[in-house]
């Protein structure tokens, strides 16, 4: 399977968020075999969405979410709050997360315990800055992002584990990631979560994401140590996401 997800970051407002999402929708319609699609709105707009995709194949996604249930945290929103909108998925620990508001391994283990408590898929973000990778740092990095997350966590068994490969280096700076690069760093994000969780191998899903476009996405989707996209400015051009999304259609139906 692949799974497509459009982060659209602190975009658009409700009409043009529901425009967008029913452009999607039309996208995946009248198709044999579509990948896991999950847009990811800003959460001021996530019920009107939550409207135009329900009871369709399109998931929603929230770009964070509080470490803690419910009570006095002034301006937090929980995952149950998620959930009660209509989320399956949160993204965790994206690199503008850890960068402009300071969330470290500690908060984001917590964050992570609760969205996997909740029954909401987590999509962990990991990836280094350009100094690791030019240091030579870059997979010792990511592998304690990794630990910081995964050891000492308890994983439910019907759990999807999704860790997004996002260097920082190549997020919206149309300089996306070699794939010799990803599919390096892939097998060792799926065999470090592997190792922590117990879980087969197999069952850890992981992404790439960083100036991922409509030109360059298939061939990333064509690897199968790729298990998908994960698109912040080209998830915004409706002609893109879609474009992105029929490659993906067309890989999985090549497949059968
Ligand atoms: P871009 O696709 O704009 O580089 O952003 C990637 C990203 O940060 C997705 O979470």
């Amino acid at each position: 399977m692949k799974t497509v997800i459009g982060n659209w970051k602190m975009n658009l407002g409700i009409r043009e968020s529901v425009a967008l999402a029913h452009g999607v929708l039309q996208s995946l319609k009248g198709k044999e075999l579509t990948p896991d699609v999950v847009i990811c709105p800003p959460f001021t707009v996530l019920s009107e969405v939550q409207k135009a995709v329900s009871k369709s194949k399109l998931a929603l996604g929230a770009q964070n979410c509080g470490p803690d249930r419910a009570g006095a945290f002034t301006g937090e929103i929980s995952v149950p709050m998620l959930k009660d909108v209509g989320c399956s998925f949160v993204i965790i620990g994206h690199s503008e997360r850890r960068n402009y508001m300071q969330e470290d391994g500690v908060l984001l283990h917590k964050k992570f315990r609760l969205a996997l408590e909740e029954k909401i898929t987590p999509v962990l973000c990991v990836g280094e800055s350009k100094i690791e990778r030019e240091a030579g740092q870059a997979i010792t990095f990511v592998k304690n992002q990794l630990k910081e997350i995964f050891e000492n966590q308890t994983i439910p068994k019907t759990s999807r584990l999704m860790v997004a490969y996002e260097p920082i280096w190549a997020i919206g700076t149309g300089a996306p990631a070699s794939v010799a690069d990803i599919v390096e760093m892939h097998q060792i994000i799926r065999a470090e979560v592997a190792k922590y969780t117990g879980a087969e191998p197999e069952r850890v899903e992981v992404l790439y994401g960083g100036s991922v476009t409509s030109e360059n996405a298939y061939g990333y989707l064509r690897e199968s140590e790729i298990d998908g996209l994960l698109i912040g400015g080209a998830s915004l051009k409706l002609n893109q996401f879609t474009e992105i999304i029929n490659l993906a259609s067309d890989i999985l139906n090549a497949q059968i």
